[in-house]
């Protein structure tokens, strides 16, 4: 391979295995802007894996958790101002804004690319440059989409060894001229001649910045989760929107990529379905893609595909079909217990990365909801000395863990197939204190797509900003969304309309849920969690035609001897708090549909606005 000269900074030293010309240049070319001191080329390693970890815990940016109580584990905690997502730095910088939507923050890609070339130049000076090879899917495979990051923090390379198929492999699918995404991060931290460097270094400038023409990724200034680990959010929905949206024109279908967990369900009869769910962001996907059902569902068995991105592809049959495009969790700690979650727990006993939760005396970790006590020592996440009367959280609210799919051990054994799983229903479900009930089936594809579409959640921590205000976050993807708003509303009426063509009986139903509704005190009425399964258990029924319910203004709902209440104490009173339609609440909540339809009027679909006129109507 021809190896670039680099006037007066670090070597390229490119490994033998790399045989395409394009990527080397590429590597030199943002080498060169950038200025790093070294090139590092991962390879996958489980030995490069424990030499960066270890080279970290040197450098005071990781502390390794005591080997028996978690082996190969560690903590990571960010600074204070480095904790979540970056909304308000996210850009989709498409040729114009309408491309984008008015739900994006955008620039025009000039204007963006003379904006970050500054910043970028000279970025890594003082620091290592990783060159992170991933496939987004089983490696080979004809769904797999090939990217590759180059960044300046060794976090993040070891973080993308767990979520992605990350190494030296990589390049043999990439081959003289394969595609793949170019990802480049920077902590944008430079470090002059001398400088000592600090734990987690970063920038209060913050840019996540998407170019879909050119299918590009450039972020700078943070080393968080999505901001920073450039498979997950930036390329698997953001940029992989784009591409099932654009494929439509090719194929006259496209694809979906999703902000969905997808989990298998078997009845004690041994039908088994899968479906898909979207959550916002800590809205409980990673616990309801594990759920154990209540010891009352004997029989029942839950597994999980995937717990957060789901690309979705429509096969000759008619039906559709999904694969996770990831390999690991990145999930929040917080709330997570044996209780709750007891597979998740399960999934982080040992080989996990721990960011921002507390440090017990021990050397094992500990966060808010991990045990009913908390110890009566810590230091929490900030690395203060931290008691039960501190009055601060002991871990950050958007705490998360970092661990291999391969660990959970109610993993489906489809969860690599690269054919995927056919999809029998969707599920969205947001955040609300009120108005919204439990489990509502929409009754056809149309009046689902408005359900997602106009579904509204409360903000949690897993963005920066204001927490708890309900938002419109359309199919839980309004911070992924890579391109107008309206035009995939549209792309989801296609792909409906199109598979309906090919097999009506098969396109999947769609539900619309909400765990979260609370009583006067401000509990959550419903049990959540496990409990879920009782919801689940309706929506198979339903698919498979034997459950009943009944028809209310939005679509049909369960009564509450329609669900199986075995094992629970749960009132008919109890259920109506939480299934109850207030129509007066329901009146104000169209207005913020409205709102939003106002906001998305370019390209809105009109069937969308015909369903609510007929809402309206119901409710008057
Ligand atoms: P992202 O990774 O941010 O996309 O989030 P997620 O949707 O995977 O969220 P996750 O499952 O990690 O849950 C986030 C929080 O919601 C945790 O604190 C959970 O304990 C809580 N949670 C999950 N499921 C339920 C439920 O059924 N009821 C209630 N009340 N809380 C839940
Ligand atoms: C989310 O915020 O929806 C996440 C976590 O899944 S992050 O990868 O940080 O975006
Ligand atoms: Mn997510």
């Amino acid at each position: 391979m021809n190896q670039p000269v680099m006037g007066g900074v670090a070597t390229l030293n490119v490994p033998a295995y790399i045989k395409q010309q394009k990527l080397i240049n590429w590597v030199a070319e943002i080498a060169a802007l950038t200025k790093p001191d070294r090139i590092y080329w991962c390879d996958g390693s489980q030995e490069e894996y424990d030499r960066l970890c270890a080279e970290m815990v040197a450098a005071g940016t990781m502390k390794k958790l005591n080997q028996e109580k978690r082996p190969n584990s560690y903590l990571a905690c960010s600074d204070p101002t480095d904790v979540a997502r970056v909304e308000d730095r996210t850009y989709i910088c498409s040729n114009t804004k309408e491309e984008a939507g008015p739900t994006n923050n955008w620039m025009a890609p000039a204007d963006m690319r003379a904006t970050l070339n500054p910043l970028f130049d000279g970025c890594m000076v003082g620091r290592t440059m990783y060159v992170v090879p991933f496939s987004m899917g089983p490696l080979g495979s004809p769904i797999a989409h090939i990217g590759v990051e180059l960044s300046d923090s060794p976090y993040v390379a070891v973080n993308m060894r767990i979520m992605t198929r990350m190494g030296k492999a990589v390049y043999d699918v990439l081959g003289t001229d394969g595609e793949f995404v170019p990802c480049v991060h920077t902590v944008g931290a430079p470090l002059k001649a001398g400088q000592k460097d600090v734990a987690w270094p970063c920038n209060p400038t913050k840019y996540i910045v998407h170019y879909p023409e050119t299918r590009e990724i450039w972020s700078y200034g943070s080393g968080y989760g999505g901001n920073a680990l450039l498979g997950k959010k930036c390329f698997a929905l953001r940029i992989a929107s784009n591409m099932g949206h654009q494929d439509a024109a090719k194929d006259g279908m496209g694809w979906l990529a999703e902000h969905m967990l997808i989990l298998g369900v078997e009845s004690p009869e041994g039908k088994k379905h899968y479906v898909a769910a979207a959550f916002p962001s800590a809205c409980g996907k990673t616990n309801f893609a594990m759920l154990i059902p209540p010891t009352s569902f004997d029989g029942w068995k839950v597994t999980t595909i995937g717990d957060d991105i789901a690309w979705i592809k429509p096969g000759a049959d008619g039906r559709l079909y999904a694969i996770n495009p990831e390999a690991g969790y990145f999930g929040v700690a917080p709330g997570t217990n044996e209780k709750t979650n007891f597979n998740c727990m399960a999934s982080m006993r040992e080989n996990t990365i721990f960011t921002n939760v507390a440090l017990t005396d021990d050397g094992d970790v500990w966060w808010e909801g991990l045990t009913k006590e908390a110890p009566s020592h810590l230091i929490d996440w900030q690395g203060k000395d931290w008691t039960p009367a501190s009055g601060t959280k002991a871990a950050h609210p958007n705490a998360r863990f970092t661990v291999a799919a391969t660990q959970n051990p109610v993993i489906d054994a489809a969860w690599d197939d690269p054919a995927g799983v056919p999809i029998s229903a969707f599920i969205f479900g947001g955040r609300r204190s009120t108005t919204v009930p439990l489990v509502t089936e929409a009754r056809n594809w149309v009046e689902g797509v408005y359900m997602a579409a106009t579904m509204g959640s409360e903000t949690t921590a897993a963005a920066a900003g204001q927490m708890g205000v309900v938002r419109r976050d359309p199919f839980a993807m309004l911070p992924f969304m890579g391109y107008n708003m309206s035009d995939y509303f549209q792309h989801w009426l296609n792909l409906g309309e199109k598979l309906g063509k090919v097999n009506a009986a098969t396109l999947p139903k769609i539900y619309c849920v909400n765990w979260f509704r609370t009583d006067d005190q401000g509990h959550f009425v419903w049990p959540g969690f496990g409990d879920n399964m009782r919801v689940l258990k309706w929506m198979l029924e339903r698919i498979e035609g034997s459950a009943g319910g009944i028809e209310n203004i939005f679509g049909t709902t369960p009564r509450f001897g329609d669900l199986k209440w075995d094992g629970i104490p749960f009132s008919p009173e109890e259920f109506e708090t939480i299934t109850s339609i207030d129509k007066d609440a329901w009146r104000e909540e169209l207005k913020l549909h409205e709102e939003l339809f106002t906001k998305l009027a370019y390209h809105l679909p009109k069937e969308l606005t015909a369903v609510k006129a007929a809402l309206e109507q119901r409710l008057a």
